[in-house]
């Protein structure tokens, strides 16, 4: 059985990835400092012989025996990154530093949880993989941007210098069960609020548009990102090039939750893109791989998945 450490293990998208590993028949090393991971998303695989727990911040270096590397940790919303953004810095940073070098000493593959936020506030629609981004160095959001930045850096000059095995996925707006409530992401806030019956707050006019992509759908690519061809390196795009407004979204939602909150409109908060929009083309033709969850359709299990969890 082959052991695949995933660093931030009990977030968002690692805690998915542990379920999605486990159930190919792979056993977990689930690294993690709990900043923004719960442990009730994994508390239903503690007590399985191959899911391990550690609790462990990257920013310190990690001595264990694992077949390949998944580097998930760090904060992934502006609320939780930008509530210590130097902490921030030295997950991306020193954490992609210890988990190279990690990496590098066992001789296995190592995969970066990269981000669409390398492309800043883009000049081009869509954003490919060969464009290098439009990123305010010295900004509230730099903290997450540019250490997500250096870190794909750190991970091709391992690669040139060392030989290490990378492959850095650039992953664009992603939701699902397991989102944290509290995490000020557009989806999440909008369920949350039309199931507390609140006001759905729309930043700006709410005509900018995200893409979205269903959890389900981002891990599939992760894995098979992972077990392609080494030459395969990336950076490569994955999300869902499908647009709505942020208008749209909140009708939706409304019409899921079947709520009556009405909408509340505030300032956009600072250097937030107006557009965001993927280019998938390498992960479609290369790994064969689409995006198949529509919006309807993953909004519908996110809200039951929050209507469970938000129950008194
Ligand atoms: N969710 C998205 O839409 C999205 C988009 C782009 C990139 N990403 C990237 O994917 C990864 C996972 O994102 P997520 O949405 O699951 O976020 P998340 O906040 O739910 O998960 C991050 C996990 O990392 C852990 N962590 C943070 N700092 C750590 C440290 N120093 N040491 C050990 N563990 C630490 C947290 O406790 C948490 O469990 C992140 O690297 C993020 O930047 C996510």
């Amino acid at each position: 059985m082959r052991e695949i450490l995933v660093t931030g293990g009990s977030g968002f998208l690692g805690s998915n990835l542990c379920d999605a590993l486990l159930s190919r028949g792979q056993s977990v090393l689930c690294v993690d400092n709990f900043f923004t991971g719960q442990r009730s998303n994994i508390k239903h695989l503690l007590g399985r012989t191959d899911f391990e727990l550690l609790r462990h911040d990257v920013i310190q270096p990690l001595h264990v025996e694992v077949d390949s590397i998944f580097n998930l940790a760090c904060p992934a919303s502006p609320v939780h990154y930008q509530y210590d953004p130097v902490q921030t810095t030295k997950t991306s940073v020193i954490g992609a530093i210890n988990m190279l070098g990690l990496a590098k000493r066992l001789g296995v593959r190592i995969l970066q949880a990269s981000t669409s936020e390398v492309y800043g506030d883009p000049h081009v629609h869509p954003q490919s993989e060969d464009y290098w981004g439009r990123v305010n160095p010295i900004g509230p959001r730099s903290c997450y941007d540019e250490g997500k930045r250096c870190a794909e850096t750190l991970f091709f000059d391992y690669h040139r210098q060392n030989n290490v095995e990378i492959k850095v996925m650039r992953i664009f707006n992603t939701y699902g069960p397991r989102m944290h409530p509290n995490d000020g992401r557009v989806i999440s806030n909008f369920i949350v609020q039309a199931l507390r019956g609140d006001p759905i707050t729309i930043y700006g006019d709410g005509k900018q548009t995200r893409s979205f992509c269903y959890v389900d759908d981002l891990i599939e690519g992760m894995i098979a990102f992972m077990d392609s061809p080494g030459e395969l390196r990336g950076p490569v795009n994955f999300g869902n090039p499908h647009e709505c407004s942020m208008l749209e979204l909140a009708d939706r939602v409304l019409q899921i939750v079947g709520s009556r909150s009405k909408l509340v409109f505030k300032p956009l908060p600072q250097d937030d893109p107006i557009q965001r929009c993927p280019d998938i083309s390498i992960a479609s033709s290369e790994l064969e791989w689409t995006p198949k969850v529509q919006l309807e359709d993953g909004l519908r299990e996110t809200v039951a998945w929050f209507r469970h969890t938000l129950e008194p």
